[in-house]
């Protein structure tokens, strides 16, 4: 219930405190070096180049870097940083300390400042080879467990170093909110809170526990796309998105603001527009809000080639010097401008004839002369390789395993699965022996394709099958395969026959379908079902009578309604990684259990492709009368759906007061018993429903979670702190406002209704993000 009577509007003009407390030693570090700095010196720091300009390939393939060229780049153009891996492929240890190593030789010699070199080291050291690869993000958003994107962090952050590199352009939070974009499965999935908690558990296990001195075992993280990438209207990579003001501040703002908050020490911007406004062009979107609003005093990297994107792709500045300005006004730090220096030289025009103050190039060399200093580079540019023993260990990998047991899916399970050892298995489909569709894009290249000479030690589908079955009970056929030099959608001529025909000597059917790897724009996608050839084969096998078993390996939700009929159990593996294989044959054989949940929602239907938190009437019940309003959201499996071999029972939701207003903290429990007789993890997931509100509500929004472990019969008591302030919504006006009437507050199937008593509006976005 809305009334205006009792609203109180607070016009205090609030300050949000900086996320991390400022150094005062630091500080005065930065001011000295900046006013020894020449313009030059400035517009060279803010320009951050792609390795690959810096050398060739030899007769004998191997990449080399010309030190003269280096030492031209640096000595002439004071280049501030250089990224990426030759070719996109992974080095070794030994190549990174060689080239960052002279790099830093050369920067220190010429400058006097270190560069920062940076690397995609996604979702473990994709660049670097023998290192860990943990699952993609997705997978994590999928585990529910904070704490396993923390260690991941933690690990990458440590492999990292011992290959000297000291930044990543991590973690990811763009939302997955449409199966359509190619990169959905690079962030946690469809919730801002989720993206929220993981985002933050990623900052301080890649950069430790006090941003302002960061070891040499840890790394500065670059949260990115900031912001509304994952939204395009056109489902395809880099095209615009148009968000309603609540959606971007209540969702895709958030996990932004929450990285910003935990100190994240750079951002990278989203190469697209939203509502028609370049977020490299928006002063309001980059200065006002992170920079002014959140106080964030971290710098804002530029995504690849993003300037020339202005007038070359977005058509709002007229050449490259106009996007520049534009840029370098709105708030842009530093220019990934991978292949010229021509920014140097346009930049330096802008400011001397007074189209960028100088005062603005001050502010962006501070804060990159901060990311410097608060990583230690002045002091110590390289690590030297020196102490990291545990590279690549044994630890680190079973930290990966257990990530993927973590997050590999059950949807389905008619109580084939666990899957009994002894029994012959047909194991078909185009995802079974190939280890590219396990480890995904950005894992050793950047699309992930030809890296199989680098992966030999890991274990497929197939292998790890063997492993666990015995090779003898593990029949291979595939069916279908896909075309490793074409396309990533591509497949090979399908030879379905073969795979019915070895079915008739097998007792159950693996099969093992999705998609191949990719990323960015090679990822675009036409059509959103399953391949066809795909689903033809598992309705061939499906005419054997034999039970079949679907693993989902794929990096969007693809449309399955036609075959999931047909299936006894499916397992949504996701990208799994590297151990993904194993996890898999330990969850099928019940060696390890399932406790993952969906991190989005698995439409049914091409033309139902809901979230979870879709508008109340989104869904309309049967109307009496002669039209017939009926809507239905038709999905194939909601968010934060998985099952286990264990069962749980929800009981006694409470909340500590019926009633509340905006500065109250509601301690809302539950009780979880494990009332099967296998051990279990449970993700606790607390939502809310705002049941009338002034703008259409959302049907539930997600609030807290927690995961659990319980023995059989164990119970534990979950509790969730839930600020009150947290129910609010960005209303008509544009502010966040927490209004008068009742809310359910929702975990498992329990309900319990509190009431807030006192509408409360912010006057502004600074004042709702204010922290004590
Ligand atoms: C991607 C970024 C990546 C950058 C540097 C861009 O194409 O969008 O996610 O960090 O390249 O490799």
């Amino acid at each position: 219930m809305v009334m205006a009577c009792v609203t109180t509007v607070v016009m205090a003009q609030g300050v949000v405190k900086p996320a991390i407390p400022r150094d005062a030693a630091l500080e005065a570090k930065i001011e000295k070096t900046l006013a020894k700095m020449t313009l030059d010196e400035k517009v060279g720091q803010m320009l951050e180049l792609n390795l690959d300009i810096m050398g060739k390939y030899d007769a004998s393939r191997k990449w080399q870097l010309n030190e003269t060229m280096l030492d031209t780049l640096i000595s002439k153009w004071k280049v501030g940083s250089i990224l990426n891996a030759p070719g996109t492929r992974a080095a070794t240890v030994q190549q990174w300390q060689e080239w960052i190593g002279l790099i830093q030789e050369k920067s220190m010699k010429y400058i006097g400042i270190p560069d920062i070199y940076g690397l995609d080291h996604n979702h473990g050291v994709t660049y670097t080879q023998g290192g860990t690869l943990f699952p993609q993000p997705i997978n994590i958003g999928a585990s529910f467990n904070a704490e396993l994107a923390r260690t991941g962090a933690e690990i990458t952050a440590y492999e990292s170093r011992a290959a000297d590199c000291p930044w990543v352009y991590n973690p990811v939070v763009d939302l997955s909110r449409d199966p359509r974009w190619p990169r959905m499965w690079e962030s946690f999935g469809e919730d801002a809170i989720v993206n929220a908690k993981m985002v933050e558990a990623e900052i301080k296990g890649y950069q430790g526990d006090d941003p302002n001195h960061i070891d040499r075992f840890h790394v500065g993280t670059s949260t990115k796309h900031y912001f509304g990438y994952g939204a395009p209207w056109s489902g395809k990579d880099r095209t615009p998105a148009y968000l309603s003001p609540q959606m971007i501040r209540e969702k895709y703002f958030e996990p932004f603001k929450a990285a910003a908050l935990a100190g994240t020490l750079t951002m990278m911007v989203n190469s697209g527009s939203v509502n028609g406004v370049p977020l490299h062009a928006s002063y309001e979107y980059l200065t006002k809000w992170l920079k002014e609003d959140l106080q964030w005093d971290g710098m804002l990297v530029t995504d690849w080639a993003d300037i020339n994107s202005l007038f070359s792709r977005e058509h709002v500045a007229k050449d490259k010097k106009d996007a520049i300005r534009i840029a370098i006004n709105a708030g842009i730090d530093m220019s990934m401008d991978p292949y010229s220096v021509d920014f140097c030289v346009l930049l330096k025009e802008l400011v001397n004839e007074g189209k960028v103050p100088m005062s603005r190039i001050d502010d962006a060399v501070r804060r990159i002369l901060r990311v410097k200093y608060r990583l230690n580079l002045f002091d110590q540019p390289n690590t030297g390789g020196k102490g990291y023993e545990k590279f690549g260990c044994e630890a680190f990998a079973a930290k990966s395993l257990q990530a993927a047991e973590e997050s590999e899916v059950l949807l389905k399970n008619d109580g084939i699965l666990p899957l009994a050892k002894g029994k012959k298995i047909l194991l078909t489909g185009p995802n079974a022996n190939q280890m590219r569709c396990l480890h995904g894009g950005w894992s050793y290249t950047w699309q992930g394709s030809n890296a199989a000479d680098l992966t030999e030690q890991y274990n497929t589908i197939y292998e790890a099958l063997c492993n666990k079955y015995g090779k003898d009970n593990i029949i291979l056929e595939q069916g279908v395969t896909y075309n490793e030099r074409g396309q990533y959608f591509q497949e090979n001529v399908p030879q379905i026959d073969k795979a019915v025909a070895a079915a008739a000597n097998a007792d159950v059917i693996i099969a093992a379908i999705g998609e191949n790897s990719y990323t960015e724009t090679p990822g675009n996608l036409t059509d959103l079902w399953l391949s066809e050839n795909q689903r033809n084969l598992v309705k061939e096998l499906a005419k054997t009578g034999k039970p079949i078993i679907l693993v989902l390996n794929e990096g969007r939700p693809r449309l399955i309604a036609d075959i999931e009929p047909l299936a006894k159990a499916v397992v949504d593996i996701l990208i799994p990684g590297n151990y993904g294989g194993d996890a898999l044959a330990n969850l099928l054989s019940g060696d390890a259990n399932f406790s993952a949940k969906l991190p989005y929602t698995y439409p049914r239907e091409i033309n139902s492709l809901n979230t979870y938190d879709y508008k109340v009437s989104e869904e309309v019940g049967t109307m009496s009368g002669a039209y017939n309003y009926d809507a239905k959201v038709s999905l194939q499996w909601p968010f934060g759906y998985g099952m286990s071999y264990t069962t749980f029972e929800y009981a006694n939701l409470k909340v500590n007061k019926a009633s509340f207003t905006a500065d109250d903290i509601l301690t809302v429990s539950v009780d979880v018993k494990n009332t099967g007789n296998r051990a279990g993890k449970e993700a606790v997931l607390l939502y809310s429903s705002d049941l009338v509100a002034s703008i259409v509500p959302d049907n539930k929004r997600l609030r807290d979670f927690t995961k659990i472990e319980l023995q059989p019969g164990e119970q534990k008591t979950v509790t969730f702190q839930l600020p009150a302030k947290n129910l609010a919504f960005v209303n008509a006006d544009g502010l966040w406002t927490l209004e008068e009437g009742d809310f359910n507050l929702k975990i498992g199937r329990l309900t319990q209704k509190v009431q807030c008593t006192q509408t409360k509006t912010w006057a502004n976005h600074a004042s709702f993000y204010r922290r004590n």
